[in-house]
C-alpha cells in the first residue's frame, strides 16, 4: 500500500478505480473519478489514435478544474489497451508524449510475451507510467511470474465482470482472487480486485479478500460523465438479477462488425432481442439486419425490446440511478469504511 500511495498521492482510502472500459470510459469520467480520490482510466478507443485525442482533452479537464496533486510530471489518469487489437508503435508515441501514470494491458494474443513487449517498450518512453495487467485466472496470474517485466499492479477479474472475460475458465472472484494472492504473496505486487463490485459493500469484501484497492466498471456506465448513450444507460440502471439479466456471448460483436476477439474472451452483456431470437433459429444475416434497423433507432434500440449491445456485469441489480462520478466514488469509500468500522469496531483498519 505504500508504494501505491506514493505513486497517487491523490487518491484516498480504500483505493477505488474506474476500469478503461472501451470507448465508454472518456475524459470526462477518468479525470472526475482521479479528481474525486480515485484512480480514472480512459477506456480503448475504437482506433488506437483515439486515445490521443482523449488525452489531450484530459489535459485540458485538469488544468481547467480543481487541481489534483501529484508528485510527479504523470497525468494523474490512467489508459486502458486490449493487446489483441491496439497498435503498439501507436499507444507508445502516445505514452510517450502524454505520460498517463498507469497503462492498464489486456487481452493479449500471445500471453506473457505480449506483456513483456508492451511492458518494456513503454517503460523505456515512460518509467513515471505504471503497468496494470488484468488477468482472470490462477493459470495467467502464475504465468506473470515468469515475465522479465514484472507488472506493478495486478487487477483479479472475477467472471461476474461486464465487458469482456473469461469464455469458459473464469471463476468467481470470492475463489479465485485468494488463491491467485496466495499464488502472488512472494511476488508482493499489489492485486486489485474486479467483477461485480459496484458499492461499498463489494469494496469492503475486497479488502477483506485481501486486495489494495477494488475496479468498478459497471457502476461507472451509469456515471453521468460515462460516453454511453442514454438508452444503454438506461438498461444498466432497469435491469435486475445478473444471473438472469446477463449472458456471455459473442453474438453482439460480430452484429456490431468485430471479430478476432481471441477465443479465451467472451463479452458479458445483458440479453434482449438479438440474442432470444439467436436461440430461436434466426439466422444471423436475419438478426445483422434487424440489428442494424435498430441503430437507426437512437435510444429506443436499446431495451428487453431492443437489439442492441448492452455489455454489464453481473452487478446490474446493486445499480438504482445515474450519478455524478464524484458521487458514487465518495459513497463507495464511506460506505465500505463504516462496514469495516461495524466489523471491527475497535481496529479501524483491519482491512485496510
Ligand atoms: C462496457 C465495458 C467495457 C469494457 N471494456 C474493457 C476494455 O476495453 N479493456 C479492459 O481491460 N477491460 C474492459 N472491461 C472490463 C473491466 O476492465 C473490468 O474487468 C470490469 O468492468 C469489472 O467488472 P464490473 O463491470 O462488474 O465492475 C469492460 C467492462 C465493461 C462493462
Amino acid at each position: 500500500m505504500a508504494s501505491l500511495v506514493l505513486r497517487y498521492p491523490w487518491v484516498s482510502s480504500p483505493f477505488v478505480v474506474s476500469a478503461p472500459m472501451k470507448v465508454m470510459s472518456g475524459p470526462a469520467l477518468a479525470v472526475a473519478v482521479s479528481r474525486a480520490g480515485g484512480l480514472g482510466f480512459l477506456g480503448p478507443g475504437a482506433k488506437t489514435q483515439d486515445t490521443n485525442d482523449d488525452l489531450e482533452k484530459v489535459k485540458a479537464l485538469i488544468q481547467k478544474g480543481k487541481a489534483i496533486p501529484t508528485t510527479n510530471s504523470a497525468l494523474p489518469i490512467g489508459v486502458g489497451y486490449q493487446l489483441w487489437t491496439d497498435d503498439l508503435g501507436t499507444a507508445i508515441a502516445t505514452i510517450e508524449k502524454y505520460k498517463p501514470c498507469a497503462a492498464w494491458l489486456y487481452a493479449p494474443r500471445q500471453g506473457t510475451k505480449d506483456y513483456d513487449d508492451w511492458s518494456s517498450k513503454i517503460r523505456r518512453v515512460s518509467p513515471e507510467t505504471q503497468i496494470w495487467i488484468q488477468i482472470g485466472t490462477l493459470k495467467e496470474a502464475k504465468q506473470l511470474l515468469q515475465s522479465t517485466e514484472l507488472p506493478d499492479v495486478i487487477v483479479v477479474q472475477g467472471a461476474e465482470s461486464g465487458g469482456h472475460g473469461r469464455t469458459s475458465d473464469g471463476m468467481g472472484l470470492m475463489s479465485l482472487f485468494p488463491e491467485v494472492a496466495d499464488a502472488l504473496a512472494s511476488s508482493r505486487i499489489p492485486l486489485f480486485a474486479a467483477g461485480g463490485i459496484a458499492d461499498g459493500r463489494g469494496v469492503a469484501a475486497a479488502l477483506c479478500l485481501g486486495a489494495s484497492g477494488a475496479v468498478m466498471g459497471t457502476r461507472f456506465l451509469a456515471a453521468s460523465e460515462a460516453r454511453i448513450r442514454r438508452g444503454y444507460q438506461d438498461e444498466i440502471v432497469r435491469a435486475s438479477d445478473g444471473a438472469a439479466s446477463t449472458t456471455r456471448t459473442h453474438l453482439y460483436n460480430h452484429l456490431r462488425g468485430t471479430f478476432g476477439w481471441p477465443e479465451e474472451y467472451t463479452p458479458r452483456t445483458i440479453w434482449n432481442k438479438s440474442f432470444v431470437e439467436q436461440q430461436q433459429g434466426k439466422s444471423f444475416e436475419e438478426l445483422k439486419k434487424l440489428h442494424d434497423e435498430a441503430a437507426k433507432d437512437g435510444d429506443n434500440g436499446w431495451g428487453p425490446e431492443g437489439r442492441l449491445a448492452t455489455y454489464a456485469g453481473a452487478s446490474v441489480g446493486l445499480i438504482h440511478g445515474v450519478k455524478d462520478a464524484e458521487d458514487i466514488v465518495r459513497e463507495t469509500q464511506n460506505d465500505a469504511l463504516e462496514r469495516i468500522q461495524r466489523l471491527f469496531p475497535n481496529q479501524r483498519d483491519a482491512c485496510l
